[in-house]
């Protein structure tokens, strides 16, 4: 079986989503382990209910981010993950630790890469007035959202909208966006190449989420 850790700071409804679609029967994958910076995350009583391992990771017990990150991903080694999933997960990662899981990362982030990274991505949309909005799936490079993209979910942007009504429309087709996604790297059809994602073996633009939640 696929074997995924999730990395998650806060609610982890993206993180739900994947723990119903396994419950489902729509995503062949096992949550191997769930990880936080975060002792209160959300998320780490949600892997809890569904019997899965959680652990949080405190970034003050440590005297650098460089130092903090080798422990939490040394933890993350230790459930042998085939793909850790940034889910919700508010910190950088160090560039060393990163280089050394070249390829086995990914971060979902609520905007339509590479337009508005960071922070307050819904008000950033608003603010530039853009017609569309969305989410992208990328795998994480030390660049902050950086990294090559390899799917999105796009959503409009409705008159009158505020950054709470943006989010929650984005967010809803986050969640289908990271089930799908996953259904992809569990079959073992998306991949890492020198020069960016490759798709059953050939470089490729981002995937685009149809109406139907499958990739167009
Ligand atoms: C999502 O919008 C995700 O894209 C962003 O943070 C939010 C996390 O939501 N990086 P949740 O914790 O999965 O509910």
């Amino acid at each position: 079986m696929y074997r995924i850790a999730v990395l998650a700071s806060g609610r982890g409804s993206n993180l739900q989503s994947l723990l119903d679609a396994i419950a489902g029967g729509s995503l062949p994958a096992e949550i191997v382990g769930v990880f936080s910076d975060r002792s209160k995350a959300q998320a780490l009583q949600r892997a809890r209910d569904a019997g899965i391992a959680a652990r949080a990771l405190s970034p003050k017990a440590f005297e650098t981010r460089a130092a903090f990150d080798a422990a939490l991903f040394a933890a993350i080694d230790t459930v042998a993950p085939d793909l850790i999933v940034c889910a919700g997960y508010m910190r950088l990662v160090d560039a060393q630790v990163v280089e050394a899981h070249r390829g086995r990362v990914i971060n979902i982030h609520p905007s339509l890469l590479p337009a508005f990274k960071g922070l307050h991505t819904h008000q950033q949309a608003l603010d530039a007035a853009a017609a569309e909005h969305g989410a992208s799936v990328h795998f994480l490079t030390p660049e902050l959202d950086g990294g090559p993209v390899i799917a999105q979910a796009r959503v409009d942007v409705h008159a009158g909208d505020t950054a709470e009504s943006l989010a929650a429309r984005v967010l809803l087709r986050e969640h289908p966006l990271l089930v799908e996604t996953l259904r992809w790297f569990a079959a073992g059809r998306i991949s890492l190449a020198e020069d960016g994602v490759q798709i059953d073996d050939e470089a490729s633009d981002p995937l685009q989420l149809a109406a139907n939640q499958r990739f167009a």
